[in-house]
């Protein structure tokens, strides 16, 4: 399975913040925010990782990520010319898809859990047509919502319902096989005149090909200024309770195997003195 992390957008909500400053390099504690999506593709066993991102910020992306090597995966980038939807993502990447099936992460969400990496590779390994991930919300009208059936089997998703018909949510992670650019062309622009991820969820539900795996754990977006701070609060907390780096791609490449001690010391180097190189003694 290969990776797309969506890190374009306007970020519009974060005005003036964003007008100048490209969101998903925004720090969220200690790291910049993409780090948190990189790290969930990683921990689910991901290594071939493709980085959407708008015309004007892709330089910076490239000088923070490199190529991956660092870090033992293979990083590559592409830019969305216009944000005309979550779902463009497919098409942006059909070709860095090829034959493969693709994780798609959107990269302003911040998936948390002591299980996480077990879980994703769980879902990796289960998987076939489309999966998205439902997390619990407390208020349902401002996500896309799973309607499920005494089972769990899912009936329904609906677009920011004006009458949710569950507290489910639709986060900001799905895997699907490698029929999704075809279908994501095939979607009809919505009012907002977007691809909804919505609607590629829809197609493979009407296929019967869907499955929603209910996430128990931490799931937080970033993309309103409270949500950047409440992200923000539950890094520092967590980090500073526990003494565990969450989403770092050192720590997450090395306990993957994807790279050695060696190179995880010599990563560290230059990082010691920010606090963050602390976190990757594993001595
Ligand atoms: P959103 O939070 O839905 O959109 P946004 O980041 O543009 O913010 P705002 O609504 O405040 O204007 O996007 C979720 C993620 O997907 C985020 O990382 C940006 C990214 N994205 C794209 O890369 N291209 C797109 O066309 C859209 C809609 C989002």
């Amino acid at each position: 399975m290969k990776g797309i992390i969506l890190a374009g957008g306007t970020g519009s909500r974060l005005f003036p913040i964003t007008q100048a400053v490209c969101k998903q390099l925004m720090p969220i504690y200690d790291k910049p925010m993409i780090y948190y999506p990189l790290s969930t593709l990683m921990q689910a066993g991901i290594q071939e990782i493709l980085i959407i991102t708008t015309p004007e910020d892709q330089p910076k992306f490239k000088s923070l990520l490199l190529d991956g090597s660092q870090w033992g995966v293979q990083l590559e980038y592409a830019v969305q010319e216009k944000p005309c939807g979550l779902a463009d993502a497919f098409i942006v990447g059909e070709d860095f898809i090829g034959s493969d099936s693709v994780a798609m992460i959107l990269g302003d969400n911040i998936f948390y859990g002591a299980d996480l990496a077990e879980q994703l590779q769980t879902a990796v390994a289960d998987f076939t047509g489309g999966m998205g991930f439902a997390v619990e919300v407390e208020n349902p009208e401002r996500y896309g919502i799973y309607e499920f059936d005494e089972e769990m089997q899912v009936l329904s998703i609906e677009e920011k319902p004006a009458k949710p018909k569950s507290h489910y949510a639709n986060s900001g992670l799905y895997f699907f096989d490698n029929r999704v650019p075809r279908i994501a062309k095939a979607v009809t622009p919505s009012q907002r005149g977007e691809i909804e991820i919505t609607s590629v969820l829809d197609a493979y539900l009407q296929m019967g090909e869907l499955k929603v795996s209910l996430f128990g754990d931490v799931w937080l977006d970033t993309g309103t200024i409270d949500s950047l701070v409440d992200a923000n609060d539950f890094v520092r907390v967590m980090q500073n309770r526990t003494g565990k780096i969450i989403a770092s791609p050192e720590l997450t490449a090395y306990q993957q195997g994807f790279i050695d001690r060696e190179q995880l010391e010599k990563l560290a180097r230059p990082l010691e003195k920010s606090g963050y190189g602390k976190y990757l003694d594993v001595r």
